[in-house]
C-alpha cells in the first residue's frame, strides 16, 4: 500500500447509471483530476450507460460546469483533451434485450481508444439494478477474468473488475444475496465494494499513525484508554434525497454508522496486520466487527431533527422535507454504545455517533485516555477539573485534517498551576497540499487492482449483523417513538444520557 503507485494499466471505465449525480459530482471530475495528474492510464476511455438520451458531445457539455465546479483546477485545454475520452451509449441497463449492444460498443471503444480487455464496471446505478446488471454481465459472457487460463498474456491476464457504491444491501441477508450474486460472475478479488470514507487520506493515516510509529501501540488498548468517541456530523439535511433516506436503506444507522462509521471502529479497533497487504488489513478489520456484541436496546439512540436554525439560517425539519413519510419516523441521528469483546478492548466503549443537521460538519475520532492512577496536582487547577483533563488523542478526518494530543501543561508564573495543551499535526499546513478527493484515490486503486480500500464480503455482513437488530428494534417501535431534535443542535437529549448513564460526556467540538 504504501510504494508509489504504479500507472494503471491500459482500461474501459464503463459507468452504469451515468446521468446520475454521483457521475457528474464525483467519478468524473476525479477522473478528470487524475488525468490532469497524469496518473490514468496511458490508454484509457469513460463510457457513460444509462437511459437518457444523449450523445458524446451533449454528455460531455452536461459534465464541463460540474468538472468547471468539482475538480481541483480546471483548465480549459487539458479538459477538451479529456473529454475526448468521454463516451456516452443511451442503454436501458437493466434489460437483456440491450446487451448485445451493448457488449458491441464497448469493444469498439476499448479498439478506439486501444484499452484491450480490461474493463472496470462503474455500478452507479439504483441498488435494485446491482443484481440483474452483474447477471446480464455474466449471462453475455462479458466477464471473462475467471478464464485467465486460457489468456494469451499469462504475466498480464486482462481484467475486468466490478465497482459496487453503497447502499450494498438493506441488512445482511440482502447484502449476503448480493455477494453470492456477485461472486457468481466475478472472483473475490475483482470485486469493489466502494466505501468513499476509506479513500479519505486521514482514514488511511489512522494506518500509519497507529502501525508506522512505536509509541502509540502499546497504550492502544484497555489498559491505557477509557473509552473511544467517534462522531461524523453534517450540516446539511437530507439534500433533496428524502425519498431514498426514507427508504429501507435509509437512515443514520444504515446510511452512516453501518457503511462508514463501523470501518473507522475497525480501523482504530484492529489489531496490527500481518503484512499492510488488502487481504490483511480487510481480515483483521473484519475480525473487530465480529467481535462486536449486539448493542442492547438501551445501548442505541435515534433521533430526528425538527425544524431550526443553522448557520445562522432557518431549516425545515425532516418532515417537511420532500418525499419523506413522516411515518416512517426514519432517524436522521443515530448514536450507539459498542463494545469489542477482544482481550485488547474489554470494558472499554465506542461510542459512536452520526447525524443531519448538527452544528457543524466534523468527522473525528477521539481517544480518551485513562486519568493518572494517583492526582498530585488536584488542588492546583485554575478551572477545576477542567485542567485536570485525562489525555486525548483527537483525529480529525474532515474537513481540517489533523492529529492532536492534548496533556496538561504548566502554566507559567510561579504557583504550580494547570492549563490542557495540546500538540497539533496539521496535514495542510505540514505537507502544503491538499489531500487528493476520495474518489480519485478509489477509482485509481480499483485500476491498479488494490484492494485494500475496498470492503471485503465479511466486513458489510459484519457490520449489518451489529445493526440488523436494531434497525428491526426501531422499526417495532415505530415512527412516532422517534426524538426529536431542532436543526442546528448535537442531537436528542436520549444521546446525552447515554453518555451520562457511564458518567460522561459527548466531546462537541
Ligand atoms: C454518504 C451518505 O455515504 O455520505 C450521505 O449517503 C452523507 O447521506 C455522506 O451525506 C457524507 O459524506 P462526507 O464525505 O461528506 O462525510
Amino acid at each position: 500500500m504504501a510504494e508509489e503507485p504504479a500507472r494503471p494499466s491500459p482500461c474501459l471505465i464503463a459507468i452504469f447509471g451515468a446521468s446520475g449525480d454521483l457521475t457528474k459530482r464525483k467519478l468524473i471530475p476525479a477522473l478528470y483530476d487524475c488525468y490532469v495528474a497524469g496518473s490514468l492510464p496511458e490508454r484509457f476511455g469513460v463510457v457513460g450507460l444509462s437511459r437518457t438520451a444523449y450523445d458524446d458531445a451533449s454528455f460531455r457539455e452536461h459534465l464541463e460546469p460540474f468538472v468547471r465546479r468539482f475538480a481541483d483546477a480546471f483548465d480549459a485545454a487539458s479538459w477538451s483533451a479529456f473529454a475526448e475520452h468521454v463516451h456516452y451509449r443511451p442503454a436501458d441497463t437493466a434489460s437483456g434485450d440491450d446487451y448485445p449492444r451493448i457488449k458491441k460498443e464497448l469493444r469498439a471503444l476499448a479498439d478506439h481508444h486501444g484499452t484491450g480487455e480490461n474493463v472496470l464496471y462503474y455500478l452507479s446505478v439504483a441498488p435494485h439494478l446491482y443484481e440483474p446488471i452483474v447477471e446480464l454481465l455474466g449471462e453475455h459472457d462479458m466477464v471473462t477474468e475467471g478464464k485467465r487460463w486460457c489468456s494469451l498474456d499469462r504475466e498480464n491476464p486482462p481484467w475486468q473488475r466490478v465497482v459496487v457504491e453503497k447502499p450494498f444491501g438493506s441488512d445482511a441477508a440482502t447484502a449476503h444475496r448480493l455477494n453470492q450474486v456477485l461472486g457468481r460472475v466475478f472472483e473475490e478479488e475483482s470485486i469493489y465494494r466502494i466505501d468513499h470514507y476509506l479513500g479519505k487520506n486521514s482514514v488511511q493515516n489512522l494506518l500509519v499513525f497507529r502501525f508506522a510509529n512505536a509509541i502509540f501501540e502499546p497504550i492502544w488498548s484497555r489498559h491505557h484508554i477509557d473509552h473511544v468517541q467517534i462522531t461524523a456530523a453534517e450540516t446539511v439535511g437530507v439534500e433533496g434525497r428524502g425519498k431514498y433516506y426514507d427508504s429501507e436503506s435509509g437512515g443514520a444507522l444504515k446510511d452512516m454508522i453501518q457503511s462508514h462509521l463501523l470501518q473507522l471502529v475497525a480501523l482504530t479497533a484492529m489489531e496490527p496486520p500481518v503484512r499492510m497487504e488488502a487481504d490483511d488489513i480487510r481480515m483483521e478489520k473484519a475480525k473487530v466487527l465480529s467481535a462486536t456484541r449486539v448493542p442492547a436496546p438501551e445501548d442505541a439512540v435515534r433521533g430526528q431533527y425538527a425544524g431550526g436554525t443553522l448557520e445562522g439560517e432557518a431549516v425545515p425539519g425532516y418532515r417537511e422535507e420532500g418525499g419523506v413519510d413522516p411515518a416512517t419516523g426514519r432517524e436522521t441521528y443515530a448514536a450507539m454504545r459498542l463494545w469489542i469483546d477482544t482481550w485488547r478492548w474489554h470494558g472499554v466503549p465506542f461510542y459512536v455517533r452520526s447525524g443531519k443537521r448538527m452544528p457543524r460538519k466534523t468527522t473525528r475520532i477521539v481517544v480518551h485516555f485513562k486519568p493518572t492512577p494517583h492526582c498530585l496536582f488536584r488542588d492546583h487547577g485554575p478551572a477545576g477539573t477542567e485542567a485536570l483533563q485525562p489525555n486525548q488523542i483527537v483525529i480529525d478526518v474532515q474537513p481540517d485534517e489533523g492529529i492532536r494530543l492534548r496533556f496538561g501543561g504548566k502554566v507559567p508564573g510561579s504557583r504550580m498551576r494547570i492549563a490542557p495543551v495540546a500538540m497539533d499535526f496539521d496535514y495542510v499546513e505540514q505537507f502544503r497540499s491538499e489531500p487528493p478527493e476520495a474518489y480519485a484515490t478509489l477509482l485509481l486503486d480499483a485500476m491498479r487492482g488494490d484492494q485494500t480500500l475496498f470492503k471485503h464480503r465479511e466486513e458489510i455482513e459484519g457490520a449489518w449483523r451489529i445493526v440488523d437488530p436494531v434497525a428491526a428494534a426501531w422499526a417495532r417501535a415505530g415512527g412516532e417513538a422517534v426524538p426529536r431534535y431542532p436543526a442546528g443542535t448535537w442531537g436528542p437529549r436520549e444521546a446525552a444520557d447515554l453518555l451520562a448513564a457511564d458518567g460522561r460526556a459527548w466531546h462537541d467540538p
